[in-house]
């Protein structure tokens, strides 16, 4: 290697390494990843689900410090929501992954007679208080480290269900559970993609060969893509990430788009052609990802030195 190559080599694994969203702990022995813009518990809950991860809860010491580093670093103040709350019954509040909140390394304030709310948040340091699931807090997705875990090196990510395409340079999922489009755009950026979107020819013939693949179960074929009408009075088809329609793969189904206002929700016919639809229709889709963006520190990039 040249010292010019491996300057650049140096400046590629930095911008790359910004990426990187779930930082590893080695007490820990997992990721966590801090989400700085406020849910509701049940939504931080689905967002950490999503991830392929849990809602963070200070199950052990590790964990706890870990969290509070993350927090730290991140500049956010406490409180944060944990993965913990009152399970089924009255005065059982137990984490995701069935610690009992009696059993981690928690104080507890004192709640003066009153039923405690049902979920819990950690206020200071070492110390939890009983928190209204509705209110809105930051919180902490993590994903323990186990043998079972297999990398999927070329689509940095640990979903193996991810499939690199040389035609067109991107990783791509077909999930088989119907979703709406709105739903379909979440999980796709909780997966670290985005719901597909079609560049080109090239491209749309693999997103045609890859929804070969989905389930039979729907009356409807068209499946969701990565393209809204951005202003419903004013029919601005633009993709997720704002190109614009003649930039990309453009061809419509004949007499589309129609309903205008209505079916706003791009997506795409087994004939490859482009379609919309309205918000509550669930369909298949495809979630596209940037095999360039590692998802996780310390394992894409264990080469990267040799
Ligand atoms: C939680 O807060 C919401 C909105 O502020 C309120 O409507 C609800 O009654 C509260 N729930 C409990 C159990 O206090
Ligand atoms: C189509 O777009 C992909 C990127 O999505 C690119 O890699 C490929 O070269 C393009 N193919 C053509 C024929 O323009
Ligand atoms: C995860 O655990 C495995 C098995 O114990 C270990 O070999 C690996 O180094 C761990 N991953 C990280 C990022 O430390």
């Amino acid at each position: 290697m040249s010292k010019t190559q491996i300057v650049l080599t140096l400046v590629l694994w930095a911008g790359v390494a910004l990426c990187k969203q779930y930082v590893y702990d080695d007490d820990a022995d997992g990721w966590l990843k801090l989400h700085k813009i406020p849910l509701t518990w049940q939504e931080a809950f689905m967002t950490c689900h999503l991830e392929d991860a849990v809602l963070a809860s200070p199950t052990n010491d590790a964990l706890h410090q870990a969290m509070l580093t993350a927090v730290k670093k991140a500049e956010i103040d406490l409180p944060i929501y944990i993965g913990t709350k009152e399970m089924f019954v009255d005065g059982l509040y137990a984490s995701i992954e069935g610690v009992q909140l009696e059993d981690m390394p928690v104080k507890f304030p004192s709640t003066n007679g009153i039923k405690p709310d049902v979920c819990v948040s950690l206020t200071i340091e070492g110390v939890v208080a009983f928190t209204n699931c509705s209110e809105w807090l930051p919180y902490i997705c993590y994903k323990k480290n186990t043998t079972h875990l297999k990398y999927n090196y070329d689509c940095g990510t640990f979903d193996r269900e991810y499939q690199y395409n040389a035609a067109t340079g991107s990783c791509y999922k077909l999930h088989k559970q119907a979703r709406t489009w709105r739903l379909a755009y979440k999980i796709c950026t909780a997966e670290g993609g985005h719901l597909v979107i079609i560049n080109n020819k090239t491209e749309d013939d693999v997103v045609v060969n890859i929804l070969k693949g989905k389930p039979k179960k729907l009356y409807w074929e068209l499946s969701h893509a990565g393209f809204f009408d951005w202003n419903k009075d004013l029919l601005t088809f633009l993709t997720i990430h704002g190109e614009k329609m003649n930039t990309v793969y453009n061809i419509w189904n004949k007499n589309q788009p129609d309903n205008k206002g209505v079916n706003i929700y791009g997506g795409i016919l087994e004939n490859g052609k482009l379609d919309e639809e309205w918000d509550s229709r669930e369909a298949y889709f495809v979630c596209e990802k940037d095999p360039k963006i590692q998802l996780y520190d310390k394992v894409g990039f264990s080469m990267a030195f040799v």
